[in-house]
């Protein structure tokens, strides 16, 4: 058993890391205030917004048959219910790119990023926020829909759990979003952000750091109601979400805490995913759990440029174990930061094999999109860590493919005979 007829074989990108100047986001305002807590700002990033065609002729050239890329909503909807033809006409223009070039586009419509309008409303802690999310993934549906086979409402739904799980100790400091953080460096920071937004620190509720209880199910409900708008305007479009699921390994004493953090970043997820066309599956490493929590990576293991192990078995597991939702599911996201290409092309030969093992054993699993395509922002920690297949100079905005994108061009070309 191989891979199946029709298998995606893609890359992933999303609109803040790449398109460069998305001066309407939450983020660029967090990114340029006094005190961020961001290495560096997003800047033009990879100047994607301009060189999108270029990029999209690249991945197809190298063999690729699909792009997963997103569509900002802070350009799309630069301020409450005022939306922008130019911006639809450009995502318009992306999506006519990948069909010409064969490549079957997965667009996701969140990806960390809000505009920063949505702060002064009170962000993903909201209860407004769903129908606000929802009337604008509708726009983009009506208008571009019949071009979008898939789509994925929101991006790593349950990140907040697990930034939690990975940061408690920080985020035990502000109970109640960003608002509520402590004085000193970091407070300062947040006070001048709602300054800059406009509002007051407690409505500062950017997506990543949406981790409470309340915030999972205003995130759950923005899913349902996009997901009802989608069907109404785009019924041919399949729709899912993606999660960022952990690859928990409990060490002597940490069975029950590996069991629960898988419930808090998996199973809480599930009444949402009901009803969805698939499930977007993301994994990068391992994560040891002893009693307490999380542990750090092995004495000796080899370490990524995220500070991570190298595991590539991770994917395997964690398709395993996502294969409870009873959902097809698609990996939409895998990939290692690393200065060292031949590691890169290592990690994904490995992943791939335990895809393919999960094929195997009959799990549906319909594709496979490396993070990421080139080499971009990496939220707080800037630039510094490399995850593309393709490597950009940012003083240029030159593109020099990797090894480990013919890799996977090569593979996608045999469907996967090659692995
Ligand atoms: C996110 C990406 C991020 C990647 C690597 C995923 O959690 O969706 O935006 O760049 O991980 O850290």
């Amino acid at each position: 058993m191989s891979f199946p007829d029709g298998f995606l074989w893609g890359a992933a990108t999303a609109a803040h890391q790449v398109e460069g100047n998305n001066v309407n986001s939450d983020f660029w305002v967090l990114e340029n205030t006094a005190g961020t807590i961001f290495a560096e700002p997003s800047g033009d990033a990879c100047d994607h917004y301009r060189l999108y065609r270029q990029d999209v002729a690249l991945l197809a050239e190298l063999g690729l048959t699909s792009y997963r890329f997103s569509v900002e909503w802070a350009r799309v909807e630069p301020e409450p219910g005022r939306y922008s033809r130019a911006a639809l006409a450009h995502y318009r223009d992306v999506l006519d790119a990948c069909h010409e070039h064969g490549l079957t586009p997965m667009v996701t419509l969140h990806h960390f990023t809000s505009p920063r309008w949505l702060m002064r409303l009170g962000g993903w802690s909201a209860p407004g926020t769903p129908e606000r999310f929802a009337a604008y993934c509708r726009t983009v549906m009506a208008e571009l829909g019949p071009l979008i086979p898939y789509v994925c409402t929101i991006n790593e739904a349950n990140i907040g759990p697990v930034v939690r799980q990975i940061a408690g100790d920080l985020l035990e400091l502000a109970p109640v979003g960003l608002g509520d953080a402590p004085a000193g460096g970091l407070g300062a920071w947040l006070s001048a952000a709602a300054h800059a937004l406009d509002t007051t620190p407690d409505r500062v509720n950017p997506f990543l750091f949406a981790y409470d209880q309340a915030a999972n199910e205003v995130i759950m409900q923005a899913h349902t109601a996009a997901r009802a708008e989608i069907r109404e305007v785009s019924p041919d479009t399949r729709v899912g979400l993606t999660l960022a699921l952990q690859d928990y390994h409990p060490e002597p004493g940490g069975q029950e805490r590996a069991r629960q953090m898988w419930c808090e970043t998996f199973t809480d997820f599930l009444p949402a995913l009901d009803g969805d066309d698939f499930l977007g599956v993301q994994s990068y490493s391992r994560m040891r759990v002893g009693a307490d929590g999380l542990l750090p990576a092995p004495d000796g293991a080899e370490v990524t440029q995220m500070g991570y192990e190298f595991f590539p078995g991770s994917l395997e597991n964690v398709i395993r174990g996502a294969a409870a939702a009873g959902l097809p599911m698609i990996v939409t996201e895998n990939g290692i930061a690393t200065t060292d290409d031949t590691r890169r092309t290592e990690y994904v030969r490995q992943a791939l094999e335990g895809v393919r093992r999960c094929l195997a054993d009959g799990i549906d699993v319909g594709g496979y999109y490396y993070w990421s395509a080139l080499d971009n922002f990496e939220w707080m920690l800037g630039y510094a860590p490399t995850f593309g297949i393709i490597a950009v100079d940012r003083a240029t905005q030159t593109r020099t493919v990797k090894d480990s994108a013919r890799y996977l061009g090569a593979l996608a070309r045999k469907n996967g005979e090659t692995l």
